[in-house]
């Protein structure tokens, strides 16, 4: 529930602004305040009308329209909001902001207000894209503006591609979690791992896995939204890195190796989501390796366990791993825990429906250094980071 909490709604003029009407409806359905501002774009789309009867408060569309009325309201409006969410936002009304212009009530608002900010652009995949702004979103983040990303897919404009607006669900979400969760990781350091390794047999060719990075992503941009300072060390991956976090990008697990020993004495905890390579070519040659009439065989040489060095020299840190099986998963996992050294490991069976790598989704069991098994229902990757999280504090105890 968001009772007690003042939202106010900057709706820019694209065609997701219906979107937002759901977004008013589901907000308004957990008891939040809703204050909606509406660009004069934005009104050409959907009318102040429906967000009225939806927010049921009186809809900002035009600072000019009844000067002396709306000048208070900008100032007020800044004040009382918990969260000021732009959503859909335009290129053209990101651009003002990173760039300090307030001409308008939306910007005029968000410019003297000291609320969370949160932005959910939308727009044509080029447009996306265009250098300037993307850099204009840079700047945004780093001044701390929240942003949610675009997702991909058939646009209004027929182009397919990245740019169209999140999903209500989820900006609600975003918005539960900026405004609900506690900051109950002030103070600390997260070193979280993401991603596949690739070990390279020459110029052209590696061997890695299907990992894409989304759970430790997840797990990344939890830490951080709960106050952590977080490091995160990632194979390749195409995931934007999350507000907040400290990325360092890595290729092989040699790599990861070294990037996370340099950061571990800052840790407070550190989560390997990372599915490391546990062998490399032993010989990488320096020119493409020819085709030949005969066989190829691939000699393949051991990588460091990085949990396992990591549990040797731990200390006081809390080491949680994960690992996926596709058989005998308590048992491997418990033979883990112990091996490696870990205050809990989180194992899911890549055959169970709705577990593993590519997707939102995941199904685990929890297991802890006395043997004790928690089963984790299948729940959405960012949901599960949320308990991992969790856990990891109770430890930290
Ligand atoms: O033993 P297994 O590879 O299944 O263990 C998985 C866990 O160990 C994960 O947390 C993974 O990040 C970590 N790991 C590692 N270095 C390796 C292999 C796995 O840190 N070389």
């Amino acid at each position: 529930m968001l009772s007690n909490k003042s939202i106010v709604l900057g709706v820019c003029g694209g065609i997701a602004a219906y979107k937002s009407c759901e977004l008013t409806s589901r907000l308004k359905k957990l008891n939040a305040n809703i204050d909606v501002i509406m660009t004069k774009s934005a009104a050409e789309f959907v009318t102040p009308l429906t967000f009225q009867s939806l927010s049921l408060n009186q809809v900002v569309t035009d600072m000019f329209d009844k000067p002396k009325y709306w000048e208070i309201e900008h100032i007020s409006l800044a004040k009382k909001a918990d969260i000021i969410v732009i959503a859909p936002a335009t290129a053209n009304v990101i651009g003002k902001l990173a760039n300090g212009i307030a001409d308008d009530m939306l910007t005029t608002t968000v410019m003297a207000s000291k609320a969370i900010k949160l932005i959910a652009p939308a727009m044509n995949t080029n447009m996306y894209e265009n250098e300037l702004v993307q850099k204009n979103i840079e700047t945004l983040k780093q001044l701390g503006y929240q942003f949610i990303e675009p997702g991909e897919g058939r646009l209004a404009c027929g182009d397919i591609g990245k740019g169209k607006m999140a999903e209500p669900e989820l900006i609600e979400e975003k918005i539960k979690d900026l405004l609900l969760k506690q900051r109950d990781l002030e103070g600390k350091t997260v070193i979280v791992t993401a991603g596949p390794t690739r070990e390279a047999l020459d110029p052209v060719r590696f061997i890695t896995n299907h990992s894409t990075g989304k759970m430790g992503f997840a797990i990344a941009e939890k830490a951080a939204a709960r106050g952590a300072k977080v490091y995160l060390v990632s194979g390749p991956s195409n995931l934007p890195t999350p507000c907040g976090v400290e990325r360092a990008d890595v290729e092989s697990a040699l790599d990861m190796y070294d990037a996370v020993m340099a950061l571990m004495e800052k840790a407070d905890i550190i989560i390997k989501s990372a599915a490391v390579a546990d062998y490399r070519p032993a010989e990488i040659s320096s020119e493409k390796i020819k085709k030949s009439d005969g066989e190829l065989v691939i000699k393949l040489q051991k990588n460091p366990d990085i949990l396992q060095e990591l549990g040797k020299v731990k200390g006081s840190r809390v080491l949680i791993g994960f690992a996926m099986e596709t058989q005998n998963l308590i048992e491997n996992a418990k033979a883990k825990v112990a091996k490696k050294n870990l205050d809990f490991i989180v194992a899911n069976d890549l055959r169970t429906e709705g577990a593993g790598f590519a997707g939102d989704t995941n199904v685990v069991k929890i297991i802890d250094r006395s043997g004790n098994v928690e089963e984790i229902p299948l729940m959405r990757k960012s949901d599960l980071a949320d308990i991992v999280l969790d856990k990891a504090i109770s430890v930290c105890k």
